[in-house]
């Protein structure tokens, strides 16, 4: 079985729903307390063992490149100043066995056009896709979300979804599947479908951002036409699969939270401002002595 080594981050999104913001930057970019989003996600790629990062990036997505690559400057007068801390948290960014790769979208058309963007630099293995906007975190002291994936794809050999419950009124804004259960946290998929009304979900088990592919998925998506919302869904290149291939849905452990919605966002900030190491405790108090 072929292990995990790339990595495709889908970041050519105009990110609409936080203007002003990112007018002139990109949504990726946005920090959740001192990190940008992008970043929290390709650490999970990276400490689930993967070191190929591929961005499918868009224009004004400059900073995505700049924030992964070596800060000569910044560096030196780091070093020069003696701050060294410093100087190993900006290096740490980009370690030596990391490789990124970035390549166009040239045209909005949808995650299973950027996606299939992302096709020729895959080597023709099982990859895995992680949708930014989903800042996921696996349990204290767990593995995390995409770790568990992998060692779920490990045992099963073939592609694997993450999946969370989501009330029924939200199942519109999802990839909702359907299965039968085949192990612990694990569905064999029999349906999927993108962004379903609620009268027509086969379930409410929602398609979380992270995905282990196999690389049939690109014929599948080359083949379909355009889905949910006029676009070219990833979503759909899946069902296809289906016909041909195993595909599981794993529940994983941990949390989801949406920071493509300013409420996910908020909701993400505060949370991971109380877990951070130098400001949490004072972060803390500080919103105990609100009076809401
Ligand atoms: C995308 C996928 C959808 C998935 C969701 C998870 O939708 O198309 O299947 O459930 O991400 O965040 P988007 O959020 O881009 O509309």
């Amino acid at each position: 079985m072929n292990k995990i080594n790339t990595a495709v981050f889908p970041v050519a999104g105009l990110g609409t729903r936080f203007l002003p913001a990112t007018k002139a930057n990109p949504k990726e970019m946005l920090p959740i307390v001192d990190k940008p989003l992008i970043q929290y996600a390709v650490e999970e790629a990276y400490e689930a063992g993967i070191r190929h990062m591929v961005f499918v990036t868009g224009r004004n997505k400059r900073s995505i490149e700049d924030h992964f690559d070596t800060a000569y400057e910044l560096e030196s007068e780091l070093e020069a100043n003696g701050k060294t801390a410093m100087l190993e948290l900006v290096r740490s960014l980009a370690p030596a066995d990391m490789d990124c790769t970035y390549v166009r979208q040239a045209r909005a058309l949808g995650l299973g056009h950027a996606v299939l963007c992302a096709e020729h630099l895959t080597n023709g293995e099982p990859f895995a896709v992680l949708l930014a906007d989903d800042l996921m975190q696996g349990e204290a002291g767990g593995p995390n979300v995409l770790k568990q994936m992998v060692q779920a794809y490990e045992r099963l050999g073939n592609s694997v979804i993450a999946v969370q419950e989501v009330p029924l009124d939200h199942v519109k804004r999802y990839g909702i599947v359907a299965g039968v259960a085949d192990g612990e946290r694990l569905l064999k998929v029999q349906h999927i479908v993108e962004k379903p009304s609620p009268e027509k979900a086969p379930s409410r088990l929602a398609v979380a951002g992270r995905y282990i592919l196999s690389h049939a998925v690109f014929g599948h998506i080359r083949k379909q036409g355009k889905g949910a919302g006029g676009e070219l869904q990833l979503t759909d290149g899946i069902a296809g699969l289906l016909a041909d291939e195993a595909v599981h849905a794993y529940t994983y452990l941990g949390k989801r939270y949406d920071c493509g919605s300013k409420e996910g966002f908020l909701e993400a900030t505060i949370e991971l401002a109380l877990q951070h190491p130098e400001v949490g405790e004072s972060f803390r108090s500080y919103l105990k002595s609100l009076q809401l």
